[in-house]
């Protein structure tokens, strides 16, 4: 199986939907101005095949990642690309868990200087959504980051309407001019996994419950405030696609 051939299929897939997806994870790396020897311990949620997280090594070669995603194959394609990378197989932790699931989060407290999301977490809906923002809150050192790239509607819903007739405008050439799409890639990838014997461990997802424009931006502002998030920002946003950066407070706070 040929998992290079398929990760930069993937890539090319994502990157024909999401304006300036490698802009966003590195600006994800570059924001919070760590020093790039760094032995920064990173968490990557909904990591799917390891985009973000080897985006991550590339700014912080000494870091140590945990990508989680709830996907056995593209966490087959991830480790295959370490692998073939041949990135330390200290550095990354694939690990195949829900991150609806309160019990995989318990162990992480304190512990990550960054935690970082792509495109991942508006298949969440609202109340999981609140509740992996807490979790990623408790999961962060003092001063850590939080940065969440993904689809951020805009608060009015007739504007949101307006950004996704643009962004399908713009999606649509990019497909006209022969770049492949979701579907195109799965039917692809799961012949290509069925000729080289690979078992199908992926069952039908199940878990998707969320909302192809996002929540609102004010939702998730809000929302990561309440969890007690300072320096919360949109970084960059082009139509309802943003980068959303936090950061958990220095201080401990007294109660
Ligand atoms: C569009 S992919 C993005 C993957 C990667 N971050 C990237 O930017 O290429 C969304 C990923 O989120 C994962 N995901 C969605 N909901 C999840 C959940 N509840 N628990 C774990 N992973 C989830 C999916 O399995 C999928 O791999």
């Amino acid at each position: 199986m040929d998992w290079l051939h398929w990760f930069d299929r993937w890539e090319a897939m994502q990157c024909a939907y999401l304006p300036q997806r490698q802009h966003r994870f590195d600006l994800m790396f570059r924001l919070p101005d760590f020093p790039r020897d760094a032995e920064l311990h990173i968490l990557d949620l909904g990591c799917g095949p390891g985009s973000v997280t080897f985006c991550a090594l590339r700014h912080y070669p000494n870091a140590r990642i945990v990508a989680v995603d709830a996907d056995p194959v593209l966490l087959a394609m991830g480790r295959s690309v370490k692998s073939a990378n041949q990135q330390s197989v200290q550095s990354v932790d694939f690990v195949l868990a829900d991150l609806r699931d309160g019990e995989w989060w318990a162990e992480y407290v304190g512990v990550f200087d960054l935690v970082v999301s792509a495109t991942a977490l508006h298949w969440l809906t609202e109340p999981h959504l609140a509740e992996v923002y807490r979790r990623v809150y408790r999961a962060l050192k003092p001063g850590g980051w939080f940065f969440n790239a993904d689809h951020v509607a805009a608060d009015d819903p007739a504007m949101q309407a307006r950004y996704r007739d643009l962004l399908h405008e713009w999606q649509q050439a990019n497909f006209d001019a022969g770049a492949e799409d979701w579907d195109g890639f799965w039917r692809g990838f799961e012949v290509a996994l069925a000729q080289a014997g690979v078992p199908p461990q992926r069952e039908a997802i199940t878990y998707w419950e969320g909302s192809d424009d996002g929540l609102p931006r004010q939702f998730h502002l809000d929302t990561l405030r309440a969890c007690g998030f300072e320096d919360v920002a949109v970084h960059w946003q082009d139509l309802g696609e943003a980068l959303i950066g936090a950061r958990k407070s220095q201080r401990i706070k007294r109660t």
